[in-house]
Order: structure tokens, then C-alpha cells, then sequence
């Protein structure tokens, strides 16, 4: 079989990066023909103001992933804005994919709502509106009446969220007016509502993204994808809709002009997903991960802030670790044995969560010792291993010409 996916170089990788995806990849690369590349045109599609920083992380990158065993020998290793034929590809796949395939596109339509989402709440929270001046609909009017403090927030933004999703995922496209109706029938101040709302219907919020090269991203991942004429793409569940969407051009391709393209079939890792230290999804944004670059002490230090079960305050209180983010931890990286015996010693309140704790960044330590050892031998000789990867990008380009070849051919375009 052969494989084919990109990781963007965002910054350096943590523990939830190798669980989610280069243990996947390492168990591909022993058995099938691998091609994985960096995806730095794709890091330019959100982040293409400063630039200063795009050079090093794709270093960066490179040390993590040959230190966990990414192999040059077992795999084709690139960089992405080394094969230009990708962009020639996207190109021309950009011709025939229709503009609402790529509008309706979850990922593309999600961000929107979480920039548009986050301006609302946080213009409305932050023109300190009174929660209790609200004339909510009923449900909410009980619910509010139950909570206190922050919580009366947290309310107050579900229902938002509630109202604002109403709006959003529409038929013909964001409903502002019923948005506006609707939150001044909740007893919001009017005059701050339409301040609001105009600045989202204006278009100000989300214009970084709004640019052609973020709403085709998908177009440039196909032909990412295609060039290699790849059979799987592993991926993380939220790279779905783009592998369809990358099924559907291959279709369209195949049917307008010759069958060239295979139908790629998608492999997700099964793998638990690992949350952060403070019990949500890993990610740098919350600062609560734990980086496979991260020396033995700072691991140590996270481990001992980890979240525990909140229900257990001392020691003598009995635990549950099925709600404890330590355990979850402990099920990756300590003996099954052990796992066993902390569950029964947690829920009898025989081990104190310091303890857990310590046994727990002991055994990640162990885990990353010998990524921390191939790291310092990278480091120290940085220049080598990055020649590996320009090698595999003139590997990646040979095969990449040959399809477009094929391609150009098929399209009755001019080869010279
Ligand atoms: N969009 C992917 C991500 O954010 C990265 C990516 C770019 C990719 N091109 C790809 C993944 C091709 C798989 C195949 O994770
Ligand atoms: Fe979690 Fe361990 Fe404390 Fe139990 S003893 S609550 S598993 S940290």
C-alpha cells in the first residue's frame, strides 16, 4: 500500500501528536511505502503575516520526528514547497472544483464559527451585560436561577452558543437577522447587540482567513495526496472531510479528463486520545502540554500539576481514577500490573495522588529517555540530518513529475 500524509510545522510536537499520529506512523513505515512530508504551505495559509518563524519550526520538526524513529531509510521524508508540482496540481484541480464543495467544507465552516462565536461572546461578556437583566426563554430563565457566578457565564454562553449556531448553520447561509431578533429578545441592550452584529455582518472579524488560500487548503491537500497516487492517508479524525473532499476531486479528475487517480481510503488511529495536564484536549493554545522535547525535570513539574479526581481532597478520601487524568496517563505508560494495582489502591485510598503522580512522571521520563538521547545526537549535527530530507524531497519530486506528466497529458496541456 502506499501512504502519503503531512504534518504542518505549528511548533514543536507533544505526547498527544505522537499518540494521535506518529505512532501510527511508525508502525506504517515497517510494513508499507511511506511518504510524509512537512506541510509548510499549508502552515501559510492562516499564518502567512510572520513568516520569521516558519524556518525553525520545520527544524524543529525534523528533530521530532526523526527522533521517535521517523526513518529516511524506511520512508520518503520531504518537504512539501520543495515538490512545486503540488502546486501545480492544486492549480489545476482549482479549475474544475466547484467553490461551494470547499464553502460547505466542516473544517473551513467551524473555524468561522469559532472566530465569529468567540468575537460575539466576548463583545457581549465584555460590555459586562447583565446576566440578570436577561428575559430568557424558560429553560434558561431555571437554569439561571440554579447557578452562581461563573457558572450564570457559563450558562449565559451555552445558550449563546445554542442561539448563535442556530444562526450560523443555515440553509442560505448565516441568518444575522433572526441572530440580532433573538438576542435583543433576550433582553440585551439593543444598541450593543447591532454594534455586535454589524461588525460580523461588515466582514472584519475572520478577514485574516478569509483568503483563497485558506478556503482552497483542501485543493492543495488533494493534490498533496494524488501526486503520489497514495492508497491511505493517515490522519486525525478532524482531517475527514478533506480525505472525502480529496476522494471527490479524484473522481471528478478521473471522470472529466482519463483514470489516473486512485481513490484514497483514509486510516485513523485508534489510540485513546490523550488530554492535556489539565484534563482538556492536548494543545499548545492551552498551554497544558507535554512536549517530546521537554527535559526531565519540566516533565516532572507537569506531571505533579496534572489534574487529579476533584472529588478526592485528602488522602484518606477514596478515589476514582476513571475520572482522574493521571490514570489515563498511566494506562500509556505504566505496566498493566501497576495500572491494576493503583486502580484498586486509588479507590481504597492506599495511595496518596503525589505518589501516583511521581510513578507516573518516572515512567514518562523512561518513555522519553532514548527520543531525548537521538535528539541530542540530531542536534549536535543538525546539518546532516537535514540534507536527509532535501534527499527525499528530490525522491518526492521524481515521482511527482512522473504523475504530471500523466496529468498534463490527460488534459491535453503543453509539457515543456
Ligand atoms: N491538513 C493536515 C493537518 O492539518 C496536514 C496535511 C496537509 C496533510 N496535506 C496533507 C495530511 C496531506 C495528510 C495528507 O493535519
Ligand atoms: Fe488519580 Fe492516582 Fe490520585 Fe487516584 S491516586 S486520583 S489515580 S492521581
Amino acid at each position: 500500500m502506499k501512504i502519503v500524509s503531512g504534518m504542518r510545522p505549528t511548533g514543536r510536537l507533544h505526547l498527544g501528536h505522537y499518540f494521535g499520529v506518529i505512532k501510527n506512523w511508525l508502525e506504517l513505515q515497517e510494513k508499507h511505502e511511506c511518504l510524509f512530508f512537512i506541510a509548510d504551505w499549508h502552515a501559510l495559509t492562516n499564518k502567512y503575516k510572520d513568516t520569521s518563524d516558519l524556518k525553525e519550526n520545520i527544524k524543529q520538526m525534523i528533530i521530532d520526528w526523526l527522533s521517535t524513529g521517523i526513518n529516511p531509510e524506511k520512508s520518503i521524508l520531504f518537504i512539501q514547497s520543495g515538490v512545486k508540482e503540488h502546486a501545480e496540481l492544486a492549480l489545476l484541480f482549482s479549475m474544475f472544483t466547484p467553490k461551494s464543495w470547499l464553502e460547505l467544507n466542516p473544517t473551513y465552516k467551524d473555524l468561522k464559527f469559532n472566530l465569529f462565536f468567540q468575537y460575539l461572546k466576548d463583545f457581549l461578556i465584555g460590555k459586562k451585560i447583565k446576566i440578570n437583566n436577561i428575559t430568557p426563554s424558560e429553560s434558561l430563565d431555571i437554569a439561571l436561577e440554579k447557578a452562581t457566578g461563573k457558572q450564570k457565564n457559563k450558562i449565559f454562553e451555552d445558550y449563546l452558543r445554542e442561539l448563535f449556531f442556530r444562526a450560523f448553520y443555515n440553509q442560505k447561509g448565516i441568518d444575522f437577522k433572526s441572530l440580532k431578533e433573538n438576542l435583543i429578545k433576550l433582553g440585551l441592550n439593543r444598541r450593543v447587540v447591532e454594534e455586535a452584529i454589524n461588525s460580523l455582518e461588515k466582514g472584519d472579524i475572520g478577514k485574516d482567513i478569509d483568503t483563497l488560500g485558506f478556503l482552497s487548503y483542501p485543493v492543495l491537500q488533494a493534490a498533496d495526496i494524488l501526486i503520489y497516487k497514495a492508497d491511505a492517508v493517515p490522519v486525525g479524525e478532524d482531517q475527514l472531510p478533506h480525505i472525502e473532499l480529496t476522494r471527490e476531486i479524484a473522481r471528478r479528475f478521473n471522470s472529466l479528463y482519463k483514470h489516473i487517480f486512485p481513490e484514497p481510503k483514509h486510516i485513523i488511529t485508534e489510540e485513546a486520545k490523550l488530554v492535556g495536564i489539565d484534563g482538556r484536549k492536548m494543545s499548545k493554545s492551552y498551554n497544558n502540554a507535554i512536549y517530546l522535547s521537554d527535559d526531565e525535570k519540566t516533565v516532572t513539574e507537569k506531571v505533579l500539576q496534572m489534574k487529579t479526581d476533584p472529588q478526592r481532597v485528602k488522602k484518606t478520601d477514596k478515589g476514582n481514577p476513571d475520572v482522574c487524568t493521571v490514570f489515563s496517563y498511566h494506562k500509556l505508560f505504566t505496566d498493566q500490573k501497576t495500572v491494576q494495582d493503583i486502580d484498586k489502591k486509588c479507590r481504597n485510598a492506599e495511595i496518596g495522588c503525589v505518589d501516583c503522580k511521581k510513578i507516573l512522571a518516572e515512567n514518562i521520563n523512561r518513555f522519553l529517555t532514548p527520543i531525548r538521547k537521538k535528539r541530542a545526537e540530531i542536534e549536535k549535527d543538525i546539518d546532516r540530518y537535514e540534507k536527509l530530507f532535501l534527499e527525499g524531497t528530490l525522491t518526492a519530486r521524481k515521482l511527482a513529475k512522473t504523475t504530471m506528466k500523466e496529468v498534463r497529458k490527460a488534459m491535453n496541456l503543453y509539457d515543456i
